[in-house]
């Protein structure tokens, strides 16, 4: 790059290339990389947020719809598709509610090798869907719910020919902790209060190992306390019951036996922190609230913590700092927004009907 024209200079060192080589040392080795840049997401100190919870709280959002799919999927999945090469894998397989079948099938284009994805039938948000295609996934959906989906899955990779990718697979979990790694970076310590939504429960249980990490590390200080919220229709770790039927908007935490439960339970139980319930409602608001103030668009699952957060407020200390994260970009489920749009109604190309429309 030519400096002396005043350009913009690009600093090789300082070129993002993902979570593989950003976090190295606290990752199973990886010897061929496959990233799509993912991690180095925002870290967004909101103001109105901040000021709804009050007493001198700080409240921070973790936008990981900022991923290259769209989702936090994307951390543990540049690991696993990257270890999944070094072991000569030839296909990648995993059961999903959305995201991480769209996450799998961008690495394992990236990879050159076919990905096959099982899916419950009629429950993945439109954009998830289109995601998985664009990228050349072979789509199966089945009569059933996601836990259907990966116990199937489970049996199906029991050979040697199919990598599961789902965060059964220990290396999902080691890269999506580097997501704690970046809170502690940038915060310059661990906060308080992590507020996460609980599906298949592998996000809660990183979030954890990471933070664990770092502290035993000399990296950071301190140990939040983890918050997670459960879909009031989808709360197996609530209710310390399988749910058969789980059901919820927010279909991407619909999930009624969660993978990592035992892992997520010592999680909450070793951080002192607490799992908790958000209903549909409570879940469309904090979704709206968000987008309308504070310009983050999530899905509705996202907003699971968000809501969680409002729910919480009289519980949290004075001075607290909180951190909330957002999962996945409001673009993959657009239907129920959608649906409130209704219909656009024209006017005439002309000033006074726009302004007239405009209603100033
Ligand atoms: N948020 C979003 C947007 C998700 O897609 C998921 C899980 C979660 C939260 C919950 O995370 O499962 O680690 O507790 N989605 C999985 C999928 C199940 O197949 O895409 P978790």
């Amino acid at each position: 790059m030519n400096q002396s024209r005043g350009g913009p200079r690009c600093e090789p060192h300082r070129h993002w290339t993902g979570i593989i080589e950003r976090y190295r040392e606290f990752l199973p080795p990886c010897e061929h990389v496959i990233s799509l840049g993912e991690g180095d997401t925002p870290l967004i100190f909101s103001p109105r947020l901040s000021e709804r919870v009050g007493r001198g709280c700080e409240v921070f959002v973790k936008n990981e719809g900022g991923n290259p799919t769209g989702s936090f999927k994307d951390r543990g999945m540049t690991v696993a598709v990257s270890r999944a090469i070094d072991r000569g894998a030839r296909v990648l397989i995993c059961a999903s509610t959305g995201n991480t079948s769209a996450s799998a099938a961008a690495y394992a284009a990236r990879a050159g090798i076919p990905c096959a994805v099982v899916l419950p039938a009629g429950k993945i948000a439109t954009g998830k869907l289109i995601q998985a295609f664009a990228h050349g996934a072979k789509i199966v959906a089945i009569d059933g719910n996601f836990d259907d989906a990966l116990r199937i899955v489970r049996e199906l990779g029991e050979g040697n020919e199919l990598a599961i990718v789902n965060s059964i697979n220990p290396d999902r979990i080691a890269g999506q902790k580097t997501a704690a790694f970046e809170v502690v970076d940038r915060l310059g310590d661990a906060p308080d209060f992590h507020l996460l939504p609980v599906g298949n429960a592998g996000n809660i249980t990183a979030y954890w190992a990471g933070y664990r990490e770092f502290q035993t590390r000399g990296r950071s200080t301190k140990l939040p306390a983890m918050l997670g919220f459960q879909a009031a229709g989808a709360a197996p770790i609530f209710h310390n019951k399988v749910i058969e039927n789980p059901e919820t908007i927010a279909s991407a935490i619909r999930i009624g036996n969660p993978a990592s439960w035992k892992q997520a339970r010592a999680a909450l139980d070793e951080s002192k922190g607490n799992i908790d319930v958000v209903t549909d409602e409570e879940i469309l608001a904090a979704q709206s609230w968000l987008a309308s103030n504070e310009g983050i668009f999530v899905e509705p699952a996202s907003a699971a913590p968000i809501a969680g957060l409002f729910k919480s407020t009289k519980k949290i200390p004075e001075r607290s700092r909180i951190v909330c994260t957002v999962t996945g970009h409001g673009l993959k489920d657009p239907d129920t927004i959608q649906r409130r749009i209704g219909k656009l109604e024209s006017v005439p190309a002309k000033i006074d009907n726009v302004r007239r429309a405009l209603g100033f």
